[in-house]
């Protein structure tokens, strides 16, 4: 009797503990998880980045893209920002070239680069000087699209008002700010003599130039940005704004017109897209410079190599080959021009494979050669710009790269309306024997987006003539040597500048400079790299983001 008594109880003990643990495990299966917060490891991001200039624009796109945002929608308030931050790197008195890839992967070229304004002097080239310098004035002046290709951007990709996007920049130049670091280093090539308007915006009451760290407003680019937000791009092409740009610019001695400003369009087209690799590369056609980056990177794809070169005769021959397929691509670059004015067969040739097996073919493994062997005639090599790379959540994709040409482009400033001006129309210099109204200046920008199944990487740099340079050592590391995003971007890098000399980066290998020496490759000593790659990388579910630390930038996203 006792024994099934205590069999009894054990049995009920026993469905007693089982309904208890039937009643946990529903408890806590229903109960809604808290989401296992991304396993992306530190340093990385789960959804979405932007890869700007500064810090403080990345983090007015991340802001952007977090209220729902598209990636258009992020570059565009970045660009803006980077309009105030950097503001002689890029600005609405510029233009840019977007390379936009939607969330089903589809890529269009946006194209709001700068046209000759159809007064242009036809003797213009006359003026070009014979080798680098800080060309300013306002002949040098193109028209400034950047503000169509924002609409146009918005228009088809956009998901935010038009006017939220401007709003974080407006509050911001109207508050003031304290000066980045690199803005501040380039206030002080502001020169009195040639630049009084420009020196007033950048200069305390006691008329001496700002530094870094002091605060800035930019309080009448802030009205003029207002206006733009409240009404559109019409009134900057054909309303006050308009009015009062060609005012000030005629009165610095430039031709602009309200007719070019009226007739102004950004164009939108399909991009180029190159085998690279599992990878597929999108970039613009001429007149960027995508074709050049494809040209070295094809060259280079078919040496196979699939891991950095580790002994100093391996690197040497890796620069070497490099050195010598860029010296090609100098000579080739004159053939890059505005499609719409002059067609060269050559410049959709220079993109394919089969061209740089032909180029290939031509670099010796122990030798280089004069100039006149690649076809070199003499250009000028430029400088400055600004480029963001952005990756929204819905894998909606942004590289756009923004300009108005030199530091402080024609260091115009336009006093009515905040805005400083381009000189962009030095981009014929030695690439164009003549200039047509309407023409775009040829250009080193090629905003990429690199897509393979899942993996994404948003890419593109700033730096004149040093934009193919950065871009091309980024991706070689990080695509075939393994290295990563982070380590790519900083490689030591050699540039070949417009004399087909080299050029190399501090911490650049000594033992390589001295067997490229001895090869024959003439050697130029360069104070400042401002080759400067910004990128996004969505691998493995992860986003990675890099804003290069040459222009001391830094990324944001969530
Ligand atoms: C600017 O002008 C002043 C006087 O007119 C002259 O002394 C000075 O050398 C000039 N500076 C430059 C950089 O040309
Ligand atoms: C360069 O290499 C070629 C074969 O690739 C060889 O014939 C030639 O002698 C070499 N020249 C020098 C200077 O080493
Ligand atoms: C240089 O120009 C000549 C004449 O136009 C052409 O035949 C040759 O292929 C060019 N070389 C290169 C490397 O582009």
């Amino acid at each position: 009797m006792a024994r099934s008594k205590a069999r009894v109880y054990t049995c009920c003990a026993l469905l007693l503990l089982l309904l208890i643990a039937i009643i946990v495990v529903i408890i806590f299966c229903t109960r809604p998880t808290r989401r296992t917060e991304s396993k992306c490891p530190n340093g990385t991001f789960s959804k979405a980045a932007v890869a700007a200039d500064t810090r403080k624009c990345s983090e007015i796109g991340r802001d952007i893209l977090q209220r729902g945002g598209s990636a258009v929608d992020g570059a565009i308030a970045a660009l803006l920002c980077t309009g105030i931050m950097n503001p002689q790197s890029a600005g609405i008195g510029g233009g840019s070239i977007f390379t936009v890839m939607d969330s089903s992967g589809n890529v269009k070229i946006i194209n709001s680069r700068e046209t000759a304004p159809s007064k242009v002097n036809p003797d213009l080239l006359n003026y070009c000087p014979k080798s680098f310098k800080l060309i300013s004035g306002g002949i040098w002046i193109g028209v400034p699209g950047e503000i169509r290709g924002y609409e146009m951007a918005h228009k088809l990709y956009g998901k935010l008002p038009w006017a939220d996007l401007f709003q974080p920049t407006i509050k911001l130049a109207r508050e003031g700010f304290p000066i980045p670091l690199v803005q501040g280093l380039s206030i002080q090539s502001i020169d009195k003599n040639q630049t009084q308007s420009l020196w007033n915006i950048f200069s305390d009451k006691n008329g001496n130039l700002l530094k870094a760290g002091e605060i800035i407003k930019f309080e009448k680019l802030a009205d003029t940005l207002e206006m733009i937000a409240n009404n559109g791009a019409d009134v900057f092409f054909t309303g006050k704004i308009a009015e009062d740009l060609v005012h000030d610019v005629q009165e610095a001695g430039g031709v602009l017109t309200l007719e070019d400003l009226a007739s102004y369009k950004a164009t939108v087209t399909d991009a180029w897209v190159v085998p690279m690799g599992e990878y597929q590369m999108y970039i613009p056609p001429p007149p960027s410079g995508g074709a050049l980056l494809s040209l070295i990177l094809n060259i280079m794809k078919g040496y196979q190599m699939k891991s950095s070169p580790q002994s100093t005769d391996q690197k040497v021959q890796f620069y070497h080959r490099y050195v010598e397929a860029f010296k090609f691509a100098n000579g080739l670059k004159k053939h890059i021009r505005d499609p719409n004015f002059k067609s060269e067969k050559i410049a959709n040739q220079i993109k394919e494979g089969s061209f740089a097996n032909y180029i290939r073919s031509l670099i010796s493994s122990n030798r280089t050669h004069d100039p006149e062997f690649y076809n070199l005639t003499s250009y000028l090599d430029s400088m400055g710009t600004t480029h963001l790379s952005v990756l929204a959540e819905d894998g909606s994709a942004v590289a756009v790269t923004s300009t108005i040409n030199y530091i402080f482009g024609s260091r115009v400033y336009s006093p009515s309306t905040g805005i400083i001006l381009n000189n962009e129309l030095t981009d014929f210099c030695g690439r164009a024997d003549n200039i047509s109204p309407g023409e775009q200046p040829p250009s080193s920008m090629a905003p990429a987006v690199l897509k393979s199944g899942s993996e994404i990487l948003v890419t593109g740099a700033s730096g004149g003539s040093m934009i193919t340079t950065g871009l091309a050592s980024a991706l070689i590391n990080h695509l075939w040597f393994g290295k990563s995003l982070k380590e790519a971007i900083a490689t030591p890098v050699v540039f070949v500048d417009s004399e087909n000399s080299v050029k190399f980066e501090p911490n650049f290998d000594k033992d390589v400079i001295k067997a490229l020496e001895a090869l024959g490759h003439n050697q130029k000593q360069a104070t400042r790299f401002y080759n400067v790659v910004n990128a996004v990388e969505k691998k493995g579910g992860c986003v990675c983001a890099v804003s290069d630390y040459r222009k001391r930038g830094e990324a944001a996203g969530y």
